[in-house]
């Protein structure tokens, strides 16, 4: 099962995410990253630019790219990345992999990608945040739990959801290039994020409902190692809260992650 914490607020999840992030890229031979886009990220890179770490080292992998946007606009995911990740952290920014969104060459953008990441050895430690419709990375409901990075089709839910950061919601790109539930599968720990009531029925159906390709997430279930950090609201709809507490308040101590 995956270890589930419920914390006050995002901050709260911000730093033990921090402390899980850098404890397994310090043990890591080969320090591998995955990282990931969207507000939910922010408050784990916050308290991480905060403890000074050098993570120059540190290859990191985006988990997805939104399709067509030209080079260098604000809100492609490489853009999103160097902005509130790459330059307040001081990763190298020739270490930080993207998927390629760019129209010439798409058909093999995913295998390219999948090459990236096996060729550094995989991803020791993957952030994700999930979709109000279930999604991990930019995979919808119905991807196959196997999937591998490939060109995937936005609903019109997570367009209207991400048509905040857009000038227009029409602007906002309806194809993506994401790591697959399959690649996603295999980075060696998984730390799922969800703040706020918008979440908690995507968290409620990740983490206890059944494991299914209608909620993309559910894929944690099947990973040996996997942390989810909560706060109360995302929390709501969990039937087993109590028990993710009382074994959270009990953990013994040769037990970190
Ligand atoms: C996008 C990203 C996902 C992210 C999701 C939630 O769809 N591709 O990786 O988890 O948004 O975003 P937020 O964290 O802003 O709620």
């Amino acid at each position: 099962m995956a270890e589930i914490v419920i914390v006050a607020d995002a901050e709260a999840a911000g730093d033990l995410a921090a402390d899980a992030v850098l404890r397994r890229l310090s043990r890591a031979t080969t320090p591998t990253w995955g990282v990931a886009t969207g507000s939910t990220p922010l408050s784990t890179y916050r308290a991480i630019a905060a403890r000074d770490h050098d993570l120059s080292g540190v290859r990191a992998f985006a988990l997805d790219e939104y399709v067509g946007l030209p080079a260098g606009h604000p809100e492609s995911y490489r853009a999103v990345l160097d902005r509130e990740l790459v330059h307040p952290l001081g990763l190298n920014t020739e270490k930080v992999h993207v998927p390629d969104g760019s129209h010439e060459g798409l058909e093999s953008a995913g295998e390219r990608y999948e090459r990236e990441i096996a060729d550094a050895g995989g991803i020791e430690v993957q952030i994700l945040g999930i979709g109000t419709d279930g999604h991990v990375g930019f995979n919808e409901p119905g991807s196959s739990l196997a999937s591998r990075t490939r060109v995937k089709t936005l609903t019109e839910q997570t367009r209207q959801d991400n048509a905040r950061f857009f000038d227009s919601p029409d602007d906002v790109p309806r194809h993506c290039v994401t790591q697959g539930l399959g690649t996603i599968s295999r980075a060696r720990h998984l730390i799922l994020l969800a703040f706020g009531e918008g979440k908690a029925a995507a968290i409620a159906a990740a983490v206890e409902g059944p494991v299914t390709a209608a909620v993309p997430g559910s894929i944690i279930q099947l990973h040996p190692s996997v942390t989810v950090f909560v706060d109360e609201a995302a929390a709501s709809r969990l039937a087993h809260a109590d028990y993710y507490r009382h074994a959270y308040e009990n953990k013994p101590r040769w037990q970190v992650l």
